[in-house]
């Protein structure tokens, strides 16, 4: 039975989670028997959602302006099932290296559907995506020009990234459209890579590329980069980047994708040549929501500041301690708390802070606790403090659940060591 009146945190959770018989449904699924069947903490993705969310971008973008494609930014989530999902809808991977190549090749992506990007693409990354025959590679600098000349059989088709300098309204280790930013090139060595890829027979310069940074809900700067790319003669393709910000928190803004679109279009129209080809290529606002992070309370201290400490913490979600990400988090069967608690990592490190400051309902150790808009970069800058393993993620999907990778074990921690034989004792 579905109760009449739906949490507001539900807001936040991906779009068909709703309360069944009192406890909080993902794509059908009760948080709790997710728990029995994988256990905690956990990633879980409701891939129905997922899959309306990309739609929604790739019909959105193509509607506004039908020569155009949308890739997605794998850094976002790069697990072979999502590369999978991302193929499987018809958009377009952009992979950052040779590793992230390897995984989208996994999920089944065309290489020609992939393009690539990096502020410092090693030989051997050129090596592989050239020999992949990957689409397009995004030129971030000048000494890359002379790498792929070097490297390059035939002819490949490039894109060169400019730095706009555009300020954002992000976390400063996320703006990249600065004029300090280590992404792109300022405006001389722009020409410089466009002329020298003119003269090259072996690269074909296709047009340019423009990114400001992630989480950035300014629609105008967007708009000014746009403008940015317009000083540099008429090209065939534009590669707008992603960026868009993602509501995790009750306080974010809530810029939707309709809102983004139109705006990016709009600044098109006014500054791109009408017959240009538009890429973009979002990673968050395509994953975020579709991702809860499930966990389990360990324990509660209460005396000063209420600390619930649960079985996770910045080994699965280093977004807190990096950028000072917020988010919400509700028990997964008790919505209308009124106790303001911080919610706390296991990890021996004292910024091991989920949230500073949440309402719940009288947390008590072996309470679920889920964590809305993990989808994004969770995954990906997992880590192994303090000897954790790493979180398994289960796709769910219309009622049903599926493991897509599994929890990490201790032989995996120990996998990758080269052991010396142990020191004889002297005699
Ligand atoms: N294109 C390029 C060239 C990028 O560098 C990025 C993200 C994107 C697209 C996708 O941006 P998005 O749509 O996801 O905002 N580690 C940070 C995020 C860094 C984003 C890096 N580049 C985090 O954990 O929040």
């Amino acid at each position: 039975m579905q109760s009449s009146e739906q949490p507001a945190i539900l807001s936040l959770f991906p779009e068909g989670s709703s309360v069944v018989d009192g406890e909080i449904a993902i794509s059908g699924v009760h948080a709790s028997d997710l728990a029995a069947a994988y256990g905690t903490p956990a990633y879980i993705v409701d891939e129905s959602a997922l899959r309306q969310r990309i739609r929604h971008y790739r019909d959105g973008l193509s509607l506004r302006w039908p020569n155009s494609r949308v890739y997605f930014a794998s850094k976002a989530f790069p697990a072979t099932a999502v590369y999978q999902v991302m193929s499987e809808e018809g958009i377009g991977i952009d992979v950052a290296g040779g590793g992230e190549l390897v995984m989208a090749l996994a999920g089944g992506a065309d290489p020609r559907d992939i393009l690539v990007h990096g502020n410092a693409k090693t030989d051997s990354d050129l090596k592989m995506v050239l020999d992949a025959g990957v689409g397009l590679i995004i030129v971030d600098n000048l000494h890359e020009v002379d790498q792929l000349t070097a490297l390059v059989q035939g002819t490949q088709d490039v894109l060169v990234r400019i730095r706009p300098n555009v300020d954002t309204d992000t976390h400063e280790a996320m703006s990249t459209g600065h004029g300090d930013s280590k992404f792109g090139m300022g405006p001389e060595e722009t020409r410089r890579a466009i002329d020298m890829i003119q003269r090259s027979k072996d690269l074909r310069l296709r047009g340019l590329h423009v990114h400001i940074g992630s989480q950035v809900f300014e629609l105008d700067a967007f708009s000014e980069s746009i403008k940015a790319l317009s000083e540099f003669g008429e090209f065939e393709i534009y590669d707008l980047g992603g960026g868009l910000g993602e509501r995790h928190s009750y306080d974010d803004p809530a810029v939707s994708v309709d809102d983004y679109l139109d705006a990016v279009v709009q600044a098109a129209k006014d500054f791109l040549p009408p017959s240009s080809r538009i890429i973009l290529e979002p990673g968050r606002s395509l994953v975020a929501r579709a991702g809860v992070t499930m966990y389990r309370v360990v324990n509660v201290k209460r005396g000063g500041k209420t600390l619930v400490a649960v079985d996770g913490g910045m080994a699965d979600n280093l977004e807190v301690s990096l950028y000072g990400q917020r988010f919400e988090a509700t028990l997964s069967n008790r919505f209308h708390g009124e106790e303001l608690v911080s919610v706390v990592g296991r990890h021996c490190e004292s910024g091991d802070e989920l949230i500073d400051g949440v309402h719940l309902d009288s947390p008590a150790a072996g309470d679920l606790l889920l964590m809305p808009v993990t989808g994004a970069y969770c995954f990906t800058m997992a880590n192994n403090y303090n000897g954790s393993l790493r979180l398994p993620v289960v796709f769910v999907s219309d009622g049903v659940p599926r493991l897509v990778v599994r929890r990490e074990t201790y032989e995996d921690l120990l996998a990758r060591d080269v052991l010396v034989p142990p020191l004889q004792p002297k005699r």
